[in-house]
């Protein structure tokens, strides 16, 4: 599995991890979801993101059930709901999702949308209480602007932000326009989120579907795997799609492990253009 280098740390991570966005929905399909995250950690995806907010807690409590006997080789994000985001709510947070992962340290939590209700400054006092106390070994953002990163990383002093989880996929490359090269600046690293478009992968007949079929075959990789291999190339960036079915999981992990030409990346690129507009802060 490829690795990229977590912010300035000496950490390093894979550069595919898996999301677990709606996992813990239909309790039907909870045994298929601990499968497919271990196959995922199988094939080298130790990286797993998850969240108190993913259906009430329910998928970091199947992240325990898939991690507990490989807990030392995998790399634990979860984040803190914007709601919670005072600096007790945070301290509240923390302890809910480190029972709830069975766990005793998070290894990188985030605030999980800037709060219209906390301030910044506040939210990241605590983030640093639990880095501090060591139950929190590093501290990100996600759905962060430029802006908001550099009045987060004011808030914080010495203890450096080392990742923004934020939106990129082929039909959203919105964050490259000012977010990504604060991010590259500044040594944060980009988290892609919905790195297959959440559902909405580009639909066989379109144009831009027809040049990763292409690609895809060329390489002898599936259009999927092209997508994510596309994100991870651009540098500085993890991604964490998200998988319930183990054959994707499996899919997924493997898309690390080929070099896309120059040549391809910018056919890919030129497909599918950078969108209109700006990259837009929603407060929570
Ligand atoms: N910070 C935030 O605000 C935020 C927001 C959204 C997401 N996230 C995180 O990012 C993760 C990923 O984003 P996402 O869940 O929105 O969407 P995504 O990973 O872009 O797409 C997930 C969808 O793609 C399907 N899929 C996955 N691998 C596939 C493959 N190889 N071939 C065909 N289909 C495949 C999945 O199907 P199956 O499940 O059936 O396999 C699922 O329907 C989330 O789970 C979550 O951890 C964070």
């Amino acid at each position: 599995m490829k690795k990229v280098r977590l912010g300035t740390t000496d950490e390093f991570v894979p550069a595919i991890g898996q999301g677990t966005w709606k996992m813990g929905q239909d309790p039907a399909k909870r045994s298929q979801e601990v499968q497919a995250l271990r196959d995922g950690i199988a094939h080298g995806a130790t990286l797993i993101d998850t969240a108190e907010m993913y259906s009430e807690g329910e998928a970091e409590r199947i992240v325990a059930d898939a991690v507990h006997d490989v807990r030392d080789q995998i790399f634990l994000v979860t984040k803190v709901w914007p709601t919670n985001a005072s600096y007790d709510g945070v301290l509240r947070a923390a302890a809910g999702s480190l029972r709830r992962l069975r766990t005793d340290r998070i290894d990188l939590y985030l605030l999980h949308w800037p709060s219209a209700e906390h301030p910044i400054s506040e939210t990241m006092r605590a983030m640093r209480k639990l880095a501090e106390d060591g139950s929190v070994r590093y501290i990100g953002v996600s759905n962060f602007s430029d802006e908001l990163l550099a009045e987060a990383q004011d808030a914080l002093g010495d203890r450096l932000i080392v990742c923004n989880q934020v939106v990129y996929n082929l039909q959203n490359r919105i964050i490259e326009k000012r977010v990504k090269p604060y991010c590259d600046q500044h040594g944060i690293t980009v988290m892609a989120y919905s790195p297959l478009g959440d559902g909405r992968f580009p639909e066989p007949g379109t144009e831009g579907r027809a040049v990763l079929d292409k690609i895809a075959a060329k390489y002898g990789k599936t259009p999927y795997q092209v997508a994510l291999n596309w994100l991870i190339a651009q540098g500085n960036v993890i991604a964490i799609p998200k998988a319930s079915n183990p054959r994707h999981a499996v899919e997924n992990a493997q898309a690390a492990g080929f070099e896309l030409a120059g040549e391809d990346l910018a056919e890919i690129a030129q497909a599918f253009p950078l969108p209109a507009g700006d990259f837009v802060v929603r407060r929570l």
